[in-house]
């Protein structure tokens, strides 16, 4: 197998970064998961590096205990990024096909693309992605592919993804400083709804949801394409605070009562209200104990909260009264909360399934077929997707600044 064909994706989470690592398969259509891993996150918060050192640490831990469940060594990586920096908006492009001859070339459809990606736009931001919904020719809307075919005028609009220029350079500066060649920064939540919502819920209408620690991502499907993007700046962490401060006690307390004993729907309390569930106070001593109704109480009203702010945001868009019959896909550590489904059907009013990976979508070992390494597979596949591919244009960087030996060089540093 080529060295280069070797490769990684890297999600850098406010808790956990999850490496991936992944060569194409033999017919070459997709990806082969050789292996992956996942390590506490330091140095990052909200999908932003706040710390370059401590990110790139924890780059190198997840790659190398990665490389070593697949016995392969890895150089560059696919890296997601997500984040309350991230901007998105709608726009449309047109182009004239000035020749005689009038069959639309892959140059004329990289030209429109190109028309359609004048925003305005301040210095310190820049374009990360710029995604087709679809093209026109000569009027007539719907053209899936306009390659091959005649006309006089082409038009497409598209979904253009946004990131403040110095979030994404300290990001690609931790994984080029961890001795990583970034192959192309992704907006995660773009990756993960290629792996996670099938093509038929794109197409009939349809809605990602990635419940993270501290962020949420709300992607909008319809007619195939991606219609609305936002990032919120909020997360399944508040349950854990709202814990904490609620049973006074530590964080790292909360969050194991939280993940063993939470639920996200009333119906799942029934007939164990009088659980007694016991932990330690403040003070790191003190027997204490909580009834899971009590419990329950304290968890369900930001749960409901969360989810409300997901409906909002998606009412106070442009895509309100967009039909989504296929409901809400939900990813994300939070959204693996017991009964989180049940919530999402309730607050959001539509059909809600949780979006796990599968032996249908990717080739994995079976440790990795798991909601915490969602992202990472996404990232790592998303490169060969056909949405990626007709995306026309996203952010990829000059290669080859950082090589293997440079991990050597600051392994005693970092
Ligand atoms: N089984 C579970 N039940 C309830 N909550 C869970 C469970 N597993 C993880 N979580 C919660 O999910 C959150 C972490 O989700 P995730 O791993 O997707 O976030 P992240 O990618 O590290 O962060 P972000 O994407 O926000 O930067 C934490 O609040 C964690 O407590
Ligand atoms: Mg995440």
């Amino acid at each position: 197998m080529a060295k280069t064909d070797v490769v990684a994706g890297l999600d850098l989470g406010s808790g956990k970064v999850t490496c991936v690592i992944a060569a194409p398969d033999a017919e070459g259509q997709g990806m082969r998961v050789l292996g992956g891993a996942s390590v506490p996150c330091r140095g990052v918060k909200g999908g932003v590096v706040i710390n370059i050192q401590d990110a790139a640490r924890s780059i190198r831990q997840a790659v190398e205990k990665a490389e070593a469940q697949a016995g392969e060594m890895v150089h560059s990586v696919y890296l997601g990024v997500r984040g309350a920096h991230l901007e998105s908006y709608n726009n449309h492009g047109a182009y004239n096909i000035a020749r005689t001859d009038k069959e639309i070339t892959q140059e004329d459809v990289t030209a429109v693309i190109e028309t359609a990606k004048a925003i305005p736009i301040s210095n310190d931001r820049e374009i990360l992605h710029v995604i087709p919904q679809g093209f026109g020719l000569d009027r007539q809307r719907g053209v899936p592919d306009p390659v091959g075919m005649e006309g006089s005028l082409l038009e497409v609009d598209v979904h253009i993804v946004t990131a403040s220029s110095n979030h994404l350079n300290n990001l690609n500066r931790a994984a080029s400083e961890a001795g990583f060649e970034v192959l192309e920064t992704i907006y995660s939540p773009l990756a993960l709804g290629e792996f996670l919502v099938t093509p038929e819920e794109r197409d009939l209408g349809s809605m990602l949801v990635d419940l993270g620690g501290q962020t949420i991502s709300v992607i909008v499907y319809s007619e195939g394409a991606v219609r609305f993007t936002k990032e919120i700046e909020l997360g399944a962490d508040a349950i854990t605070r709202d814990l904490a401060i609620g049973l006074q006690t530590h964080m790292p307390t909360a969050e194991n009562i939280k993940v063993e004993f939470g639920v996200a729907h009333p119906s799942l309390v029934n007939g164990s209200a009088d659980v007694p569930i016991s932990f330690k106070g403040l003070d790191g001593r003190t027997e204490k104990q909580v009834r899971m109704q009590v419990l329950t109480e304290i968890v369900l009203p930001r749960v409901e909260e969360l989810l409300t702010i997901v409906g909002e945001t998606v009412q106070n868009s442009n895509y309100a009264d967009v039909v989504l019959p296929c409901g809400a896909i939900l990813t994300g550590g939070g959204a693996m909360m017991r009964g989180f489904p049940d919530a999402a059907k309730q607050v959001l009013n539509m059909s809600s399934r949780l979006g796990l990976p599968h032996s249908g979508i990717v080739q994995a070992p079976e440790n990795l077929m798991d909601s915490a390494y969602s992202t990472a597979l996404a990232l790592v596949c998303y490169p060969q997707t056909s949405m990626s591919r007709a995306s026309g244009i996203s952010r990829r960087r000059e290669g080859g600044r950082w090589v293997r030996w440079a991990r050597g060089l600051f392994k005693d540093i970092l």
